[in-house]
């Protein structure tokens, strides 16, 4: 018979130090679980993530009331079907793989050795700020075309747009900075249209322009890809760099081969996954691990707990570059699946990593990290020192 069991003793905040212990009990002993701390039920075993990934048009995106949409707009993310089809579409010239690498490559390559020559003869300093931060902020600024955005507006921006998008408790302060980052992008894209319609460039605005996508869906758009490419991959750099400076075996194996990275990158995103969650809406009576969904139920998709499921991954917690079952889905799994994974990968992976060792070869830690975080999770400083 299905059943329902509530996760009554689950708190948000132990969740954010570590959510890893939790997401083991619930996947062992409540799959399926009601979790009144957060008003969702949680799906933490990775094949439920998977169908619920996959079937859309039961764990609906659409959200007209959600935060998502007051903040940003009607953005392809919280779309379904044909609708979000058809944005999808308009924007993926932007990121296809041939784009990237014709375009994006050699421009994160010019900004990683950009930072890398300031860094190179200061000896230490936090990679999270000095380095993953303004690494992926640069980067976003080309792929969105908004070039009169300072890269630290453009983290700035990123950030308080999220934080308003999670201000479920209606705080004004935040409320405030997520309209003043809305602003600053709406004001950024005023003044690029005219150039990129002039000449055409290959970044997000410009294909949306060319496209002739509505300048309403336009501006949600730059702005979900804004809020969605700034902290996933300054998270995924300063993580991976940490996972591999904190573990001399595993340092040592890509160091003696490079084609590793890419393996590096898409291991670090299983084992500490960027976005650990992805919220859905059930729009019909479903059944789940023997749970029953009714219309309306919210869903979280746990990424972070699928990708450490036990029944996919051996040993899950560990860090491992020799693991030979591997398919995780940090990028999500179905119509959803990250539209910038092509772009994170060589900015990651191809670029800023291999960089980041070559040219500080004596690159070591210099004091403690720590996590935070289970809806968004990664590294909160990264102090090294190299010489
Ligand atoms: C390590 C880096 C990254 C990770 C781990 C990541 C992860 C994800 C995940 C889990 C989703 C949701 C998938 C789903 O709901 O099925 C997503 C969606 C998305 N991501 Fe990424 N992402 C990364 C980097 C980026 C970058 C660099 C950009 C753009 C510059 C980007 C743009 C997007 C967009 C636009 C979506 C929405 C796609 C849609 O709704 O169709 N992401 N990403």
């Amino acid at each position: 018979m299905a059943q329902t069991l509530i996760a009554e003793d689950i708190d948000l905040g132990a969740l954010w130090d570590d959510p890893y212990p939790t997401f083991a009990r619930l996947r062992a002993e409540n799959p399926v679980a009601w979790v009144p701390a957060a008003g969702h039920f949680f799906l933490t075993r990775f094949d439920d993530v998977v169908h619920a990934e996959r079937n859309g048009e039961i764990f609906n995106s659409t959200a007209p009331e959600s935060l998502v949409h007051r903040v940003m707009g009607h953005a392809f993310i919280r779309k379904d079907g044909d609708d979000h089809a058809a944005d999808r579409r308009q924007v993926m010239p932007a990121f296809s793989p041939a784009a990237v690498k014709t375009r994006w490559r050699a421009a994160f390559q010019t900004i990683a050795d950009d930072l890398l020559d300031g860094l190179e003869p200061r000896g230490a300093g936090d990679l999270f700020t000095d380095f993953a931060a303004p690494m992926a902020a640069r980067s976003l600024v080309e792929v969105t075309g908004l070039a009169t955005i300072a890269w630290q507006d453009m983290a700035r921006w990123s950030q308080w747009m999220m934080d308003a998008v999670g201000n479920y408790h209606g705080d004004p302060a935040l409320a405030a900075r997520g309209a003043e980052a809305t602003a600053g992008i709406d004001a950024a894209i005023d003044a690029m249209v005219p150039r990129l319609t002039a000449e055409p460039d290959g970044s997000v605005l410009s294909v949306l322009l060319s496209a002739g996508m509505p300048m309403e869906l336009i501006r949600a758009n730059v702005k979900v890809i804004i809020g969605g490419g700034q902290n996933e991959p300054r998270d995924a750099i300063a993580g991976l760099a940490w996972a591999l400076l904190a573990d001399p075996a595993q340092r040592a194996l890509v160091a003696a081969d490079a084609g590793l990275w890419g393996r590096a990158f898409e291991e670090y995103i299983r084992w500490i996954s960027p976005i650990g969650m992805v919220p859905r809406t059930v729009s019909r009576e479903t059944e789940l691990s023997g749970v029953r969904l009714k219309p309306g139920d919210r869903v979280a998709l746990l990424f972070g707990s699928a990708n450490r499921d036990e029944t996919k991954f051996d040993a899950p917690e560990r860090f491992d570059l020799s693991r030979e079952k591997s398919q995780h889905v940090a990028f999500g799994a179905g119509p959803h699946f990250c539209a910038g994974a092509w772009a994170a990968r060589t900015q990651v992976a191809e670029v800023a990593l291999p960089t980041l060792f070559a040219r500080l070869p004596r690159l070591r830690l210099n004091g403690p990290v720590r996590c935070g975080g289970w809806v968004f999770r990664g590294p909160l400083t990264l102090p090294c020192a190299w010489d």
